[in-house]
């Protein structure tokens, strides 16, 4: 017989003569006459009552059922006379698939976050992970919709490559080398005989790659996995996340700040919209305010708030911050939170930084002192989306290059994208794991990636 997903057979209005559904115990009940189990299949947060009676053959064995074995119900669907539950299962039959013992670690209702991250392998049978990583591939899915929908184009991207986008040096670096017995020349590690002829590494971001293909397909996007060796042991980094990068032809930094402010609305607005029974696990018990705070992400009008301005307003403020701020300083996380949480209580988006604390690659402006930078930060994460208007005019990138020390040769090809029918396009990426966090309240990046890898941690 067919198994039926819970999510199906919740979702019915009329009783179901027998259904077949499989899944693990989450609790039983015993009374003289029968028993009472709830299962869960993952389909959704709700379980399914099961009601197994005595007259059952194997009703001694359903009686020393523990909360985690995974069964085989059939029978028929009928409305449940109980609270708390629409329908019910009057099993006919209840198979056994696999026990578990009284060492099974998800036994009492409710344990702590940290608790459950030395167990990330057995996390997504708790509501509260289940939820998660239902909203997590709900949310993925409307991250192609939103670019399909607008006609943006898939692009792969490597995650090996040669070269450091950001060029902040954070980087993983692959190789086939014997470490112990590495070869040198000159002092230094050979790596003309590495697998690939050359230094090669797991990519900081996508988007060079992406460059290319929008200077040639129009608007572009990738999304996928990247790494970032930074020994920031923060509840926002992670050593591999995922990053969601739009790139657009014929387009300025006016219009990817338009987008991004879409993009964040858009999705917020689908997760309200599509998954509310999982969100109410975090509301309930993460953060009471959730509803309104995604409201506000979803429906107000993003500040838009020049770097200058906002060093003048920190400075402003009053506030001791940890890290002194001043023009040509980045900003930290403790003033793009005062920014977006207290000031002006709402999504900011910065722009034009100082030249200095930027990559090559952004477009330099006018006053010669800032490029065409901008961050989207957002109420209780801070940064969630870094993007800029490229620099496409070759003689200003050149020497852009040279001011940071970088080696022309090894960025030949994306100095061709200039040489060669060269087009103002900007772009931008949105950290995939901090829109999650903003989702769903959790405040630590940990808990939104299924296997997280952090400095020291890669157990799972
Ligand atoms: O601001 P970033 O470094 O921008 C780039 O990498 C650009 N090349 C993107 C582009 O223009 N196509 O990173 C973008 C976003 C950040 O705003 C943040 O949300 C996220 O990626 N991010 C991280 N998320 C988790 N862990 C980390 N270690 C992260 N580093 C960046
Ligand atoms: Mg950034």
């Amino acid at each position: 017989m067919n198994r039926t997903k819970i999510l199906r057979l919740i979702q019915s209005d009329t009783p179901m003569n027998a259904v077949c559904i499989t899944g693990w115990v989450r609790t039983k009940r015993d009374s003289k006459e029968f028993s009472f189990i709830e299962v869960n299949d993952g389909s959704c947060l709700k379980n399914m009552q099961v009601i197994a009676g005595n007259t059952l053959s194997n009703y001694d064995d359903i009686k020393r059922l523990k909360t985690g074995s995974a069964v085989t119900v059939t029978g028929n669907m009928v409305a449940s006379q109980g609270k708390g539950q629409k329908w019910e299962i009057q099993a006919d039959r209840l198979h056994i698939i696999s026990l578990t013992d009284d060492s099974y670690p998800l036994q009492k209702k409710r344990h702590s976050d940290e608790f459950l991250r030395d167990l990330a392998h057995l996390r997504p049978r708790t509501n509260k992970y289940g939820a998660l990583f239902r909203i997590r591939s709900e949310l993925s899915y409307a991250v192609h919709k939103f670019f399909r929908d607008r006609g943006f184009i898939h692009i792969h991207t490597p995650i090996i490559t040669g070269l450091d986008c950001e060029g902040a040096g954070e980087l993983f670096k692959v190789t086939t080398l014997d470490l112990e017995n590495l070869q040198k020349k000159c002092g230094k590690i050979d790596y003309t005989v590495d697998f690939f002829g050359k230094e090669a590494n797991l990519t900081v971001s996508g988007q060079l790659s992406a460059e290319m293909f929008a200077l040639a397909l129009g608007d572009v996007y990738t999304f996928g996995p990247t790494f970032r060796a930074e020994n920031s042991n923060t509840r926002r980094h992670a050593a591999e996340f995922w990053m969601v990068e739009p790139e657009m032809a014929f387009c300025d930094l006016e219009g990817d700040m338009a987008l991004s402010e879409e993009m964040v609305k858009y999705l917020t607005a689908y997760i309200l919209n599509t998954c509310q029974e999982d969100l109410e696990i975090f509301t309930k018990f993460v953060d009471k305010s959730l509803l309104s705070t995604l409201e506000n992400i979803a429906n107000s009008d993003y500040i838009r708030l020049p770097y200058e301005t906002s060093i003048e307003i920190l400075k402003r403020s009053g506030k001791s911050f940890e890290y002194p701020i001043d023009f040509g300083k980045d900003l930290q996380s403790e003033h793009e939170r005062y920014l977006t949480e207290q000031y002006f209580k709402k999504p900011v988006i910065i722009f034009n930084f100082p030249k200095e604390t930027k990559p090559f690659y952004m477009r330099l402006n006018d006053d010669l002192k800032t490029v065409a930078a901008m961050d989207v930060l957002v109420p209780g994460i801070g940064e969630i989306i870094g993007g800029s208007q490229r620099e496409e005019r070759l003689d200003i990138l050149e020497s852009r290059m040279q001011e940071m020390n970088l080696s022309q040769e090894k960025y030949w090809w994306y100095m061709d994208s200039r040489k060669f029918g060269s087009v103002p396009h900007s772009g931008f990426g949105l950290g995939f794991e901090r829109l999650l966090m903003l989702l769903t309240g959790v405040s630590n990046i940990r808990d939104v990636i299924p296997f997280p890898r952090t400095p020291n941690s890669i157990e799972f």
